[in-house]
């Protein structure tokens, strides 16, 4: 999608949006020449009165023809940030593919700032984002006719704000989506780091561990989880140094994400049903990648690190077998009662990794980890557990200004009991009750001390089954606006 902003509306066929808190057929925005009264009795026989993000169409006659018009609701409450977005996104999605290939929206009059503006056109490139790489036989109406967005009348500095801080959010999230989007058979471990090379043209520093060093390092977790499939696994670290006071002592995050590229269960299989799903058990590792390209276009003032654990599930004659015990890079011992467990298996050992070698002061890991997590928040929030207090909180905020929401959980000693193991250090996975908590656990285990630390489950957050304001039906690209917000708050205000 095409994003401009404009002084005046330009000349030519394009759909009109005009935001407003009531209908007034005589709005001065309206075409000139309308005729208020239809205005009025149209807005109402589709029952809008302005509330927010509502729709009213029409379509009013120009000079060389008739032109699609929009009256979007503002509601009745002062209007948010998200607000803005969504109304950017509900327009998009109303005309993406409707035949228009222009939409000006058009904001004079109503005095926004910068942000509302540059925020209206950020959700309307989200919602825009689709993947039809494999649809070639799609009937001419169901293709998209949309191409750009024209924001109107937004002051001056909306389009800087765009350039410098929205339209690298949207090419992390879409980068995200196309991640999560592909099939197993064209995301797998080595293809995803292929996917993350270009950036370095960001300038991103790649470093990329292959199973030989990992054998040396001990991750014998992460590689057996691995050894079942013919595809090998890969760890993934991008590192981000952008804080002006780089050297030894600069403050880091790191950010790790599963990157399971299809999670069959492994011998522990999964049921047949909806199997299918498990090829977006990466959405952890896809955040962490589109986070790091939004910070890096964006040239955050941070230092950061993002791991991807990369590796697939599967299983056949080399796979590891349900009762095998082996020993993590810390050192602590595993028995895997249950190969299907085996996203914590592949974040422990990258865990360890990046704290013995980069020693991060902020260690947050984002993993689609448990199917618990859905059944307990559903598709609302992810679950956060979390060492400190502060940083929970501030996760707290980040969600609720990136509209990535969580909710935080508990962590606690009467939990950690029910990963004991009888013959090794820990069980890989604990009884039905409580299964995200006790696999929270399970990585809190792998938490060096003094390292601030949280586990985000995005389980229920990475796909979408229906369509939302800001995305349609599949991936959602979760995670991304949370890791970026975070980054900034932490260490940029
Ligand atoms: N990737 C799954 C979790 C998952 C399930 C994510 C459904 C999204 C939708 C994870 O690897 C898994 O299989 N977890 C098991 C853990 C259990 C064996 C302790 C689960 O949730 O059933
Ligand atoms: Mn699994
Ligand atoms: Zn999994």
């Amino acid at each position: 999608m095409q994003v401009r902003f404009a002084s005046e509306r330009p000349q030519g066929a394009y759909a009109l949006a005009l935001l407003v808190s009531k209908v007034e057929g005589d709005d001065p925005r309206l075409p000139s020449g309308s005729p208020a009264g239809l205005i009025d009795a149209s807005a109402q026989q589709q029952r809008f009165d302005g509330e927010a993000a509502g729709i009213a169409e029409m379509f009013l006659g120009e000079e060389n023809g008739a032109r699609r018009v929009l009256l979007i609701g503002l509601g009745k409450e002062a209007a948010t940030g998200a607000l803005y977005e969504k109304i950017g996104g509900t327009l998009a999605a109303r005309l993406l593919c409707s035949g228009e290939t222009s939409l000006v929206i058009d904001l004079s009059g109503l005095g926004l700032d910068g942000d509302a503006a540059a925020r209206v056109a950020l959700g309307a490139a989200l919602r825009s984002w689709r993947h039809d790489a494999y649809r070639t036989t799609l009937k001419a109406k169901q293709r998209p006719t949309l191409t750009e967005v024209v924001v109107v009348g937004g002051s001056a500095d909306a389009e800087i704000l765009w350039q410098a801080r929205y339209a690298p959010v949207v090419a992390g999230v879409s980068f995200a989506r196309d991640l999560v989007t592909e099939p197993a058979n064209v995301i797998y471990p080595v293809s995803f780091v292929d996917r993350c090379r270009s950036l370095a043209d960001l300038g991103v520093e790649i470093e990329i561990l292959e199973p030989e060093e990992m054998k040396r390092l001990g991750m014998n977790s992460l590689l057996a989880v691995a050894q079942g499939s013919a595809q090998p696994a890969r760890l993934l670290a991008m590192h981000w140094n952008g804080a002006k006071d780089a050297g030894d002592d600069a403050r880091t995050v790191a950010f790790v994400g599963k990157g399971v590229t299809f999670d069959t269960g492994g011998i522990s299989i999964k049921p047949a049903a909806g199997m299918e799903a498990m090829k977006w058990d990466m959405g952890g590792a896809a955040a962490v990648a589109g986070a790091m390209t939004v910070l890096a276009m964006r040239k955050a003032k941070a230092n950061v690190i993002g791991v991807c654990t990369l590796a697939e599930n599967m299983p056949s004659g080399t796979a590891q077998r349900p009762g095998d015990v082996v020993t993590s890079m810390s050192g602590q011992t595993i028995e895997v009662i249950n190969t299907d467990a085996e996203g914590r298996m592949v974040l422990c050992d990258a865990m360890t990794w990046v704290q013995q070698k980069h020693e991060p002061e902020i260690m947050i890991d984002l993993a689609t980890l448990t199917g618990a997590m859905i059944i307990s928040l559903g598709h609302e929030y992810a679950g956060v557990f979390c060492n400190d207090d502060a940083l929970a909180a501030q996760i707290d905020a980040a969600g609720k200004a990136s509209g990535d929401s969580t909710w935080r959980l508990p962590l606690g000693e009467a939990y950690d009991r029910l990963i004991d193991s009888p013959i090794a250090d820990m069980k890989n996975s604990g009884p039905r009750e409580g299964g995200s908590i006790t696999a929270a656990s399970f990585l809190g285990r792998y938490v060096e001390e003094g390292v601030k630390w949280a586990h985000i489950d995005i389980a229920g957050m990475v796909w979408a089954n229906k369509a939302a304001p800001l995305w349609d039906k599949g991936a959602t690209g979760y995670g991304v606006r949370l890791i970026d917000q975070l980054v900034e708050d932490l260490f940029e205000v």
